[in-house]
């Protein structure tokens, strides 16, 4: 793992974009997008990068993290929905190139199947972005996930009903089930971009970065990844305790390497 403590999440989204920008020019690119709060400076910057700076899309494809169960596609909260407002209707995919589990699926099972195939048939993802839930979860796989999960359906902690509580109008319209990317299919995607923001997920960086790995930390699995870049900003960072090495290490990392 590359540990990265940037002062600002400004310098988060900047630094999560430059990774992005240099996959999807370097040719046809399956990119991993992730909702939530954390990434949307990022897509901000690559909505600025594609207005003035010649960044195109059209190339590439996306997949969705995860899904809620039982909102359809166009429901504002649901994750197709949101991914477009926030990033994907204001760049240039091509139609159809952008895909989500389909939260409606009569049978979530092979629903699942076939998201995961259909990844595999798109040459697996090159990029992927990942938030963390305040309990350690990547995607929507809460603690006690099987670290070689495939793509399921999960039942949501109560903790992340509470955290997505804000983009609903009341509590009780978080929906408890959803489709979700599993940590062994998460973990084939070639390089993983991690970010977190805030105080609030100093806990959860901590554990994922230097906690054993154990499912109580999904985000701990990726701790058996070749390629995971965490790019944290100040607040996030304050509970790790090898900060001054990760700085010391990043401050003399060669310019050649890239991220
Ligand atoms: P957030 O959620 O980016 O809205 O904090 C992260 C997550 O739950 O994965």
């Amino acid at each position: 793992m590359e540990i990265i403590i940037l002062p600002t999440p400004a310098d988060v989204a900047r630094t999560a974009a430059d990774a992005i920008e240099d996959q999807v020019r370097s040719g046809p690119s399956v990119v991993g997008l992730a909702t939530g709060s954390t990434p949307l400076g990022t897509y901000q910057e690559l909505i600025e990068r594609h207005r003035t700076g010649g960044l195109s899309f059209a190339q590439a494809q996306a997949f969705l993290l995860d899904e809620y169960v039982g909102l359809p596609t166009d429901h504002p909260q649901s994750y197709h929905s949101v991914i477009r407002a926030e990033f994907t209707d204001s760049v240039d995919f091509a139609a159809g190139a952008v895909h989500g589990l389909d939260g409606m699926a009569a049978n979530p099972a092979a629903e699942a199947l076939r998201y995961d195939a259909s990844i595999e048939a798109a040459g697996g993802v090159d990029i992927q972005i990942l938030g963390i839930g305040t309990d350690g979860h990547i995607g929507f796989n809460e603690p006690m996930s099987s670290l070689v999960s495939r793509t399921r359906i999960k039942t949501l902690t109560q903790q992340t009903r509470v955290d997505n509580a804000r983009f609903f109008e009341t509590p009780e319209q978080v929906p408890d089930h959803v489709l979700t990317q599993g940590l062994g299919t998460i973990s084939q995607a070639r390089h993983l971009l991690l970010l977190g923001l805030g105080e609030a997920k100093a806990d959860a960086v901590a554990a994922a970065v230097e906690g054993p790995v154990a499912a109580i930390c999904p985000a701990s699995a990726l701790q058996l990844h070749p390629h995971v870049t965490v790019l944290v900003d100040e607040a996030a960072a304050s509970k790790l305790l090898h900060k001054e090495y990760y700085q010391y290490a990043f401050d003399r990392k060669p310019a050649w390497q890239g991220l």
